[in-house]
């Protein structure tokens, strides 16, 4: 037998973002624009709480849905803020990243050939997941329906191997919500079609405009909806590791015998400090929220000061213009504006070819690094046109 790496593995590439970013070495001086991370340390209170468990010897497995006490406050969560029920002890499992929740759900609800639609652009972390396990991804294009995604065009994409729908709002990369009516909209296309729906809502606490609705509150698609979540970018926790999965028991129960074998439990200081967060620190995003708008409203104003057409967001913390009237690739005006313009931006089509002709830009930078990027951006720009 020859020695030979997964051919499945094998076809996938590292991300878009990750190759793009891994140029900046060489532009020690640019103006970085591309993290996807908030800029604002993990509040004190949390960071303690993760200290004072490690000082009382806390660094046990836990059960491998996660400690009970924090699965009953990342329910109590999402009632209080929303209004959905899930049952704690059977419906909630703490992962370590929002990353491994999708990991251990799609490791369990596909099979060989299932398709997953997911609406494009998007998060380039979710095709890798999906095909390791087998599964295909059916891209439902919103590049010309100011990135929502338009119900009718949807139900032309189920067919009978659709296993499951994907949705990220606010999304990244584009920032865009999806307001109650339009999920309204798409939930009546979903209802009539036997498949999983699968939400992740991470950026759900960075919203700017109506509050943020949950695809996991119809009640005709409970028993076939998981939310996906975490503490990455509403606390400013991307390096703690810890997410959540909630869903139905009859399917959850699944779920958690691949997370127990992939991962036992979650990282356990890394739990207590999110109970910390979930219990006393649910409003902390609001405050964050406060500088994020500034920061979008400012970036928006130059960018449509420059004459570049931007649909304005109302969430996470990116914003996603459109380059093609300058007639090259994202790839390559991501590339001339670092090298000739000093700002690194990530070029669309790192999110699907459903991206090309679009540029991330994210600002989750102080308003000192937003201006001097603006500034650097807009005679970049000059010199195109
Ligand atoms: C849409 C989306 N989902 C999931 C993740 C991964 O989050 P985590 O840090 O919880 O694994 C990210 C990270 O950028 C993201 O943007």
């Amino acid at each position: 037998m020859s020695i030979s790496i997964n051919s499945r593995i094998k076809s996938i590439e590292i991300s878009g973002i990750r190759q793009f970013s891994n140029q900046l070495i060489d532009f020690p001086e640019a103006i970085n624009l591309t993290i996807g991370q908030p800029d604002f340390p993990t509040p004190e209170a949390v960071k303690l709480a993760a200290i004072e468990a490690i000082r009382n010897d806390q660094t046990s497995y836990t059960h491998n849905a996660g400690l009970l006490e924090l699965r009953a406050e990342i329910a109590s969560f999402f009632q209080d803020k929303y209004g959905l029920n899930y049952d704690h002890k059977t419906e909630v499992i703490v992962t370590n990243g929002a990353s491994e929740g999708l990991d251990s759900l799609f490791r369990a609800i596909l099979e060989e050939g299932d398709e997953v639609i997911l609406p494009a652009p998007a998060y380039p972390g979710y095709q890798p997941i999906i095909e390791l396990c087998g599964g295909k991804v059916i891209y439902l294009d919103t590049s010309d329906t100011g990135f929502q995604p338009d119900p009718q065009r949807l139900e032309g994409l189920i067919t009978d191997r659709t296993k499951a729908v994907l949705m990220n709002f606010p999304s990244n990369p584009t920032g865009i919500t999806m307001e109650s009516e339009q999920l309204e909209k798409v939930a009546a296309v979903l209802e009539k079609h036997e498949l999983f729906i699968v939400t992740d809502e991470i950026y759900s606490e960075n919203s700017y405009g109506e509050k943020h609705s949950t695809f996991a509150r119809f009640e005709s698609l409970r028993n076939r909806t998981f939310l996906v979540h975490g503490l990455s970018k509403s606390h400013s926790m991307t390096g703690w590791r810890i997410g959540f999965v909630l869903g139905p028991e009859m399917y959850m129960k699944h779920v958690l015998k691949v997370h127990q074998y992939n991962a036992i439990c979650a990282a356990v200081p890394s739990q207590f400090a999110a109970l910390e967060a979930m219990k006393n620190q649910r409003y902390l995003p609001a405050e964050m929220n406060k500088e994020y708008l500034q920061r979008r409203d400012f970036v928006y104003g130059r960018l449509t000061g420059m004459g570049i057409d931007v649909i304005l967001p109302n969430g996470a913390f990116y914003i996603f213009p459109s380059i093609e009237k300058f007639g090259i690739s994202s790839f390559e005006f991501a590339t001339r504006l670092l090298k000739e313009g000093g700002v690194a931006a990530v070029p669309g089509s790192a999110f699907t070819i459903y991206g090309e002709g679009f540029v991330r830009i994210s600002y989750a930078y102080s308003m000192a690094v937003l201006e001097e990027g603006m500034d650097r951006l807009e005679k970049f720009i000059d010199t195109l046109n």
